[in-house]
């Protein structure tokens, strides 16, 4: 008997002196009051439980740097409809929160500000509302400043500019209003500045146009005024800034030249009271203890459970403990609905009956551990670890970059990939491929050196594949390109008149150099690169980027695609007339077959037509008649002779036999000579 009562006393004793029972430290009560806010009915985060360890490695999206400080939190994309609690700023050594593509809605608290270490914040793509809180100015690690497609009113805080090492900050899509604050361009780090699709009013301050690392401002979609600083000029297709009918300049075309009147537009930002916000209900809610006291009666707990033996002392404490444990469950029954308390009972709950059974201890880590294959130091065949590391990006940073995979990032889809754009965290844009990794080669060796080959292409007429990242979580992997701005070739065939862009006679010409120069070299064989061919040729394929040079996009990507995905895009190009004959015979494609293709693609440019019926265009073209499929849209504007010589060189391109076909290094050649008769 006295026996059992000791044991009573004894684990009393215990529970009240374990500090994760009455309250949890400080950053673990902040997580669960985030999660208690963040997803109110505990769908998506039942791995966070009060009597958990954060950094124990089964807390979802929560990641430890090593003194045990909660660092980053990664919850994008996770289907949270919540609110973000101002209990955020309990976790003081938060590095980076990643919060974006949820449907969190309310407003950013203000408290946010206390995270002084935070040095990344991806809250876009949510439903966020409010006001952008002026007390961020504090915040002075931010480096990335993600707040874009929201719903955030007000204007945009004068305080940014205090932020010294902001580089990027995007905030287009929202509904903000008022003036550019002129001391964004204080920020001596600032690359990225997206404010497009808002409200904005006022001019384009001086100040930011001077920015010294500024690479990309996008306005378009305000109603900005006055005069456009010449400045800006040099960011040439980095500044954007279309639909804003009040903007005039010279020198950027699209503007009219300003009025003496436009030079004084009042810039300064209105006077949005940012004082008169909405608490968020969950501030109001009173926790049985807060940080200070819990330090205190935890300490206290502690010296008590050390002098356990006095066994007065423990009963006096087993009674305030039985007391204060009657009184809150007492509470907790009265206060059911309030989800603080209802939350803590869940946790408790979870976490002596399921979690402890099941709770996988990767769940949480599937966004930073990239691809395994290369993180086991294996070696293939003798390629460099060394380069793929350098090319290896983690998932993390290609969900940021893409938002999630946003449909409004969506650049085309075809059978087995999705292509999207995207911007990386140094600001560049780029073109991110998503391949299911069914469709990708199953032997890993073929994969890998696959992929080598890939990267090692280096040529101005061809896309250039900045690195790759294979997730098994989503089972897909990644190939990240240069984006390339102006769209593919095709958009300039078919055109419309007047709907639509004409190629000039010269662009045209210049298209087909380059594209000749990238085929030329992928067919060459160099030192450290075999003859690749490309397999894939078409109007589609073609990029065009701003100064309307070509550039060949997925060169040698059959290199990582299954047979099956292979013969399924070959059907593809054959529907599409681009496919050598001899295929059909032989089965196999060759340096020729591309030159095939790229006879057809020809063609294509000089009739400006996608539909082409090669017998009518080879029976003009033998009767030296090019005139009559030579597109109408040019009106004549083209050099006869040089029209006639590209037309014989699709016609020996397109020729049925692949020995009669010139390799595509002697049409370099020839038309190389031809520019010299321009
Ligand atoms: C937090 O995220 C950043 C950026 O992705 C990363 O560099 C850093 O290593 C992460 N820290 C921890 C402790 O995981
Ligand atoms: C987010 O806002 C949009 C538009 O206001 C609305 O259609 C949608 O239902 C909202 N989503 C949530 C989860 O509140
Ligand atoms: C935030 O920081 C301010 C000033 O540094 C401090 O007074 C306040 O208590 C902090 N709030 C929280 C919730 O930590
Ligand atoms: C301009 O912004 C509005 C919303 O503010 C949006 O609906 C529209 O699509 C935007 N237009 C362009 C061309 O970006
Ligand atoms: C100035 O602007 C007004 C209206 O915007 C226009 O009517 C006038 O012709 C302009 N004057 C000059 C000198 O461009
Ligand atoms: C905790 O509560 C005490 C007394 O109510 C208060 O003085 C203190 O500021 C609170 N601490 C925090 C971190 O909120």
């Amino acid at each position: 008997m006295a026996f059992s009562v000791l044991l009573l006393l004894f684990s009393l004793a215990f529970l009240l002196s374990n500090p994760t029972w009455v309250c949890g430290n400080g950053e673990l009560r902040a997580l669960m009051d985030l999660k208690a806010s963040l997803d109110p009915e505990s769908l998506y985060l039942p791995s966070w439980t009060v009597n958990g360890d954060p950094c124990g490695g089964y807390f979802e999206g929560v990641a430890c740097n090593e003194k045990g400080q909660v660092a980053n939190i990664s919850l994008q994309g996770k289907g949270l409809s919540g609110k973000l609690s101002p209990a955020i700023a309990g976790l003081k050594h938060l590095t980076g929160l990643y919060l974006h593509y949820n449907s969190l809605y309310g407003d950013i608290p203000r408290e946010i500000a206390n995270l002084t270490e935070l040095v990344d914040l991806y809250l876009n793509v949510n439903n966020l509302s409010g006001e952008i809180p002026r007390e961020i100015a504090t915040m002075e690690n931010l480096q990335v400043l993600q707040l874009c497609y929201n719903h955030l009113t007000g204007s945009i805080p004068t305080q940014l500019g205090a932020l010294k090492k902001l580089s990027v900050v995007a905030l287009q899509s929202n509904q903000l209003t008022g003036a550019i604050p002129a001391s964004l361009g204080d920020l001596g780090m600032l690359a990225r500045l997206d404010l497009s699709s808002n409200n904005l009013f006022g001019s384009i301050p001086t100040s930011l146009a001077e920015a010294p690392s500024l690479r990309v401002l996008d306005v378009h979609n305000n109603t900005l005024s006055g005069n456009v600083p010449p400045a800006l000029k040099r960011l040439e297709d980095g500044f954007l800034y279309k639909y804003n009918l009040g903007l005039c300049g010279v020198g950027f075309s699209s503007l009219k030249a300003c009025n003496a009147s436009d030079h004084v537009i009042p810039s300064r930002p209105e006077p949005y009271g940012a004082a008169t916000r909405d608490i968020p209900e969950t501030a109001n809610v009173k926790l049985p203890c807060n940080g200070t006291q819990c330090l205190n009666s935890s300490k206290s707990n502690k010296s008590i459970s050390i002098t356990v033996v006095i066994f007065v002392v423990i009963i006096a404490m087993s009674a305030i403990g039985i007391l204060t444990f009657t009184l809150y469950r007492r509470r907790k029954q009265k206060l059911g609905g309030s989800f603080h308390i209802s939350d803590n009972r869940q946790g408790t709950e979870e976490a002596m009956g399921v979690c402890r059974k099941n709770g996988s201890p990767l769940v949480s880590l599937e966004y930073s551990t990239g691809w395994d294959p290369l993180a086991e130091s294996r070696n293939f065949n003798g390629y460099s670890q060394d380069m793929f590391q350098s090319l290896r990006f983690n998932l993390e940073e290609v969900e940021s970059a893409t938002q999630y995979f946003s449909e409004l990032n969506l650049l085309g889809k075809n059978s087995f990939s999705a292509t999207y754009r995207g911007v990386l965290r140094d600001g560049s844009v780029v073109a991110v491929k998503s391949i299911s990794k069914t469709s990708c080669k199953s032997d890993e060796a073929e994969f890998m050196k696959g992929l080598n080959m890939l990267t090692s292409l280096r040529n101005d007429n061809v896309v250039r594949l900045r690195g790759f990242c294979c997730s098994r979580g989503r089972g897909e992997c990644f190939l990240i390109y240069d984006f390339v701005s102006n769209g593919n070739l095709s958009r300039f065939l078919d055109v419309k008149e007047g709907d639509g862009e004409v190629l000039e006679w010269s662009t045209r010409v210049s298209i087909v150099k380059g594209v000749a120069k990238g085929m030329a070299y992928l067919h060459a064989y160099r030192a450290n690169k075999p003859v690749l061919v490309h397999q894939n040729i078409s109007a589609d394929r073609v990029l065009i980027d701003q100064r309307y040079n070509p550039l060949l996009a997925d060169s040698g990507l059959y290199k990582l695609l299954t047979n099956d995905i292979v013969f399924s895009a070959l059907k593809g190009s054959a529907a599409k007339g681009y496919l050598a004959p001899e295929y059909a015979t032989t089965g196999r494609l060759a340096q020729t077959s591309d030159v095939y293709a790229f006879g057809v693609l020809l063609f294509q440019i000089l009739s400006g037509k996608q539909e082409i019926t090669t017998s009518s265009i080879r029976l003009a073209a033998e009767c030296s008649n090019f005139q009559e499929f030579m597109d109408p849209n040019l009106h004549g504007r083209y050099f006869e002779y040089e029209a006639a010589k590209l037309a014989k060189i699709a016609l020996l391109c397109s020729h049925e036999s692949p020995f009669e076909r010139p390799s595509m290094e002697a049409i370099v050649q020839e038309l190389g000579n031809c520019s010299s008769c321009l």
